[in-house]
């Protein structure tokens, strides 16, 4: 692991217990701007160098997968300069991460509506989608124009489409069959949710998927995350009883 993080957070990790599938709400670059009187779109610059940091350190220390919420549906809804500047912001991380992604074995995959996002952003993702395709080392996940709620929606299309064509019989639908119609079907549900800049809410993010998540929150606005801190909470996730409704 890299040297920049104590040794002594280092030691109290333990590389045999780390969570399978972490999915990280990347907030806090409006108020990081702001906070140095500097425009919104600063802190999504500063928030880019975030991402690139916690990526690298996953791959690191061998974390599987990597969700990170980087636009919502809500999202639409802002200014459309900051809209159109996190959009470009987009395809610059996507072009220049590319052959990093490439070297380092990392797969990267996107959730959420795709088909909504500007075509040279969808160009420049599925150039990387297709390059890093067969990528075994880790799973990038990017959350895009992704909403928890238009996820169950498809999915509820998706299965009602089957059931009137007869090809599932509604009696027989389950949960596997259920997760099995989200963006997310074949990963693991994530064992940790981090959420930056201290807000205590979901924000409609993988509503189904983090039934049984441990989630941390953490004052620290997303640009200032960074290594240190993201151990320590593995430290802490690695503490925690997790009992999924059983006793211990
Ligand atoms: C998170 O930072 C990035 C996106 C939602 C795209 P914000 O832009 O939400 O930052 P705050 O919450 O206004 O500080
Ligand atoms: C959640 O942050 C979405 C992303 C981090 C992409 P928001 O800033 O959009 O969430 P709210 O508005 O505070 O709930
Ligand atoms: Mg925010």
């Amino acid at each position: 692991m890299n040297s920049s993080v104590s040794p002594a957070v280092n030691d109290r990790l333990d590389v045999s217990k780390l969570p399978g599938h972490i999915a990280i709400i990347m907030d806090g670059n409006g108020r990081w701007a702001e906070k140095r009187l500097m425009n919104r779109i600063k802190g999504h610059q500063a928030g880019a160098d975030a991402v690139r940091r916690i990526v690298r350190t996953c791959r690191e220390i061998g974390i599987p997968i990597l969700t990170l919420y980087a636009f919502s549906t809500e999202n639409w809804q802002r200014p459309e300069i900051e809209v159109t500047t996190l959009m470009s912001l987009l395809k610059k991380f996507l072009d220049s991460e590319r052959n990093e992604m490439i070297e380092n074995n990392i797969r990267l995959n996107a959730i959420g509506q795709i088909d909504k996002l500007p075509e040279d952003v969808r160009t420049s993702l599925k150039r990387t989608m297709d390059l890093t395709g067969k990528n075994k080392g880790m799973l990038l996940n990017l959350a895009l124009s992704y909403g928890g709620r238009a996820e169950i929606v498809d999915m509820t299309k998706a299965i009602a489409g089957k059931a009137r064509d007869g090809k599932i019989d509604p009696d027989s639908i389950t949960a596997e069959i259920v997760a099995d119609q989200l963006y997310t079907r074949g990963m693991p549900d994530p064992d940790l949710l981090i959420r930056t800049s201290g807000e205590l809410r979901i924000s409609n993010f993988l509503l189904w998927q983090i039934a049984y998540t441990e989630i941390f929150i953490t004052d620290t606005l997303w640009p200032d995350f960074g290594k240190d801190e993201f151990i320590r909470i593995l430290i802490d996730f690695q503490r925690r009883e997790r009992r999924f409704g059983n006793v211990r």
